[in-house]
């Protein structure tokens, strides 16, 4: 029987499904997995970009962790793909890999005014309260008026994070210096800026509901927004989601409001053109945009203003290219054929597989990136005579490799450490875990040994 040396690169949702479907498969071959991971810890974006309020799905982690604690899949921590290791190491010491990066960065927002100080990408203060140890630690939190741009679930996330008051965040795994940043905050009002109309919204019924469960938070609609043209009335009857989000919507417009401390507004029809101010963020600027029939919108002409010290632009991720393989730059993936990895000639390049959100794009929940991993799985299988033939394939020469290099690699153990130590610092203070933040303090919790 054959053996497949496989390595994948990037332990997100993505990596380890497709390590679980692999390992399950029915198969004529054995299979030997090595998972790299850039960071001590793994998990991906459900550890650094579900919500720090979204326990429930931040719960998925427990499903990933038994994949993890199976015991047949070696865990590499802290082992970047592109700086410790390259394409020619990976053709050296396996048969195949899958790259199963993400996404990490902000799609851009070229309007005028974007990088003036106040004004960020939704992707960086994400990574700031989620505890990612590659971003700063302090984040200006000092505007009482702030603008965020973008109708997506990230959008809702951010706007939610600024809104909610501290002390309402504090039973979850937040950092302690992201509690004392929000604690400190003296944020008033949060406007989210959507381009087209409230029922062609990319945020679902579930993440718009919890903006009305807000302590002392009231909810402003306005009702030029709500004026629905025949599209947005069709949506409503045909549409199960529409409907839901419609319902949110009229119980809010009844409302009466004005007694909170803080307000989040929703604004509609609204195209960012520009972000004004000298030194810092003093406003926004937009055009008001009108429905062209089809579920798009074009501007009116009508140019509107507002006061805002801050603005966050939430308009959908990118992904990163990889030293050696294929990179669609306008989309920000790895070029591919259902996980297989295509050449600018759109020929397969053998012994090279892509899954997840770097293989489809910065679209999809979780769960997606299960059907995601089971296509790829599919492909990597019947592309067996192509595998390479790997000149090291003993388990032992990539551990030899990175100690050559002087890599401070962890393992599954140092990861299992970490993870107890988190949960343990909790437990102190009655919370689910309180994240490390530090790169180094993480490797110090995971005592990195030889050997897996
Ligand atoms: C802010 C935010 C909130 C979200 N909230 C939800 C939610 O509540 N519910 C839901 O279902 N979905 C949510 N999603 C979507 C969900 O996170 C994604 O569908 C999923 O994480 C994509 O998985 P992935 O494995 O492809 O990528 P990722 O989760 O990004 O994992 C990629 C991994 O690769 C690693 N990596 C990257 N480059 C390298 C390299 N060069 N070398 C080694 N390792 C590398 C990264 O460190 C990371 O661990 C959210 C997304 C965002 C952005
Ligand atoms: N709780 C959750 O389940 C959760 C939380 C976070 C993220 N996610 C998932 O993660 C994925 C990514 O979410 P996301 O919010 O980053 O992306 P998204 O769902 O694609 O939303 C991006 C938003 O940005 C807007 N936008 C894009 N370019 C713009 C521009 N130039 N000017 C103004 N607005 C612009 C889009 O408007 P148009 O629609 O007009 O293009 C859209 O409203 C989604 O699948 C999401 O559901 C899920």
């Amino acid at each position: 029987m054959s053996k497949l040396r496989l390595a994948i690169v990037g332990a997100g949702p993505a990596g380890i499904y497709a390590a679980d479907i692999l390992l399950k498969a029915e198969r004529q071959f054995e299979v030997s997995i090595d998972l790299f991971e850039q960071l001590p810890a793994p998990y991906g974006l459900v550890r650094y970009g579900v919500a720090p309020d979204h326990p429930r799905i931040k719960g998925i982690v427990n499903a990933l962790r038994d994949v993890l604690d199976a015991g047949n899949i070696r865990l590499f921590g802290n082992v970047t793909y592109g700086r410790d290791i390259t394409l020619d190491d990976l053709k050296k010491h396996y048969n195949a890999v899958i790259f199963s990066t993400g996404a990490i960065r902000d799609a851009p927002l070229p309007i005028p005014g974007i990088n003036l100080p106040g004004s960020h990408g939704a992707a960086d203060f994400v990574s700031w309260y989620d505890g990612h140890p590659d971003v700063p630690r302090e984040w200006a939190l000092d505007s009482k008026e702030v603008a965020v741009i973008g109708n997506g679930n990230v959008a809702l996330d951010v706007a939610r994070m600024l809104a909610k008051h501290a002390d309402d965040l504090l039973p979850t795994e937040i950092p302690a210096n992201v509690y004392d940043g929000l604690t400190a905050s003296p944020v008033t009002d949060v406007h989210v800026f959507g381009r087209r109309g409230p029922m062609q919204v990319k945020f679902t019924p579930l993440e718009l509901r919890e903006f009305g469960d807000l302590n002392d938070v009231d909810m402003i609609l306005y009702e030029e927004d709500f004026d629905y043209d025949e599209a947005s009335q069709a949506a409503v009857k045909s549409n199960k989601q529409i409907m839901v989000l419609d319902r949110i919507f009229t119980k809010w417009r009844g409302h009466d409001t004005g007694t909170a401390s803080r307000r989040l507004h929703l604004h509609f029809y609204a195209g960012p053109v520009e972000i004004l101010g000298t030194d810092r963020v003093e406003g926004f600027r937009y055009e008001r945009t009108t429905p062209d029939g089809e579920g798009g919108v074009v501007g009116t002409g009508e140019f509107r203003e507002i006061a805002v010290q801050s603005v966050y632009h939430a308009v959908g991720y990118f992904g990163s290219p990889l030293d050696g393989v294929p990179f669609d730059d306008h989309r920000g993936v790895i070029p591919n054929r259902e996980g297989q990895v295509i050449d600018d000639n759109d020929e397969p390049v053998h012994g090279v597989y892509a899954t997840g959100w770097i293989k489809r794009g910065p679209v999809g929940l979780i769960g997606h990136t299960k059907s995601d991993a089971m296509e790829t799985i599919k492909n990597v299988m019947i592309d067996q005579a192509n595998w390479w033939s790997p000149e090291q394939p003993e388990e032992q020469a990539i551990v030899d490799l990175l100690t050559d290099r002087g890599i401070d690699y962890t393992n599954l153990q140092g990861w299992q450490l970490l993870d107890a130590h988190e949960i343990a610092l909790g437990e102190a203070q009655v919370r689910a875990r309180i994240k490390l933040v530090d790169r180094g303090e993480m490797l110090a919790a995971s005592q990195v040994s030889d050997g897996n």
